[in-house]
């Protein structure tokens, strides 16, 4: 792997095996889970079945013990935005909404992903926040190709969510990824077409847009980690792991089974 001047990782086509496989095995775990979102189990359960369920199939979780975080996924439930920790005190009610991040490693590569998932019947509020955050995730990953600038992405994400009312929240971007989890650049969801390092064949990153109903602002609750929204207005996020092609982008955490975004149907 060698890095361009904007020290950012350029991999080779050999590379892309390996992320398709920890991509993979990411997106199953969050198939793997739909089912078990339901009134009345905790977060702390959902996490345990996705840590089994990385064990059993050959890989294992990057998020424990990363720079200490206790957990093996992180579950954000309704105004929380993201690095919510999994707690057997937190039970689900009829109407969350929450978005489980899992990342794994599998020989070395890590795949990164998100979805939102119903918890029952969703207001329709909160059915809407989904929908157009899954398609901010989908209209920035739309315009990866080599030659776009990262700008684009924020640009096109950002345009989306203000159409609707909504805000992007800046305090955390999406990332580099593959031989380790968290590398350069930052991918931000909002920006300015035209701007940022430019995007090469060979890049690997995250888009991982949050989006809120209220205000942009979010705090750090004492544990360290959870970012929720200031004004306790609902937030929503997605995540997808892609690497670029010559022509455009490969996703490599789609749901083998179709069940990129809900209502997954029981
Ligand atoms: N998966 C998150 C991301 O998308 C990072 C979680 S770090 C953790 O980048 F330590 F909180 F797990
Ligand atoms: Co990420
Ligand atoms: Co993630």
């Amino acid at each position: 792997m060698k890095r361009n001047h904007d020290k950012i990782a350029i991999y080779e086509q050999s590379d892309f095996e390996g992320m398709r496989k920890a991509g993979r095995l990411a997106a199953e775990v969050l198939d793997y889970i739909t089912d078990y979102v339901e009134p009345g189990v905790s977060t702390e359960y959902l996490d345990n079945l996705c840590n089994e369920y990385i064990l059993a199939h050959g890989g294992i979780s990057a998020c424990i013990n990363y720079h200490g975080y206790p957990k093996y996924t992180c579950i954000s439930a309704n105004h929380v935005i993201c690095h919510g920790i999994p707690s057997a005190e937190q039970k689900l009610a009829d109407g969350d909404i929450i978005n489980i991040d899992v990342t794994v490693i599998v020989d070395g590569w890590f795949g990164d992903t998100s979805r939102m998932y119903y918890v029952g019947k969703p207001k329709i509020k909160a059915a809407r926040l989904c929908d157009v955050t899954y398609e901010c995730m989908m209209r920035g990953i739309d315009v990866v190709k080599p030659g776009a600038h990262f700008g684009d992405i924020g640009a096109v994400i950002e345009e989306y969510a203000h159409k609707y009312g909504y805000s992007v929240v800046d305090m955390f971007c999406g990332h580099g990824v593959g031989k380790v989890f968290h590398d350069n650049p930052n991918v931000m969801h909002c920006g300015r077409k035209g701007t940022g390092p430019m995007i090469e064949e060979g890049m690997i990153f995250t888009i991982e847009p949050m989006i809120n109903i209220g205000r942009k602002d979010g705090l750090i609750l004492a544990n360290g980690w959870t970012a929720v929204t200031r004004d306790k207005s609902l937030s929503a996020q997605f995540e997808h792991s892609l690497g670029v092609t010559k022509d455009g982008a490969e996703v490599f955490t789609y749901s083998p089974k179709g069940l990129d975004r809900p209502p997954y149907k029981k």
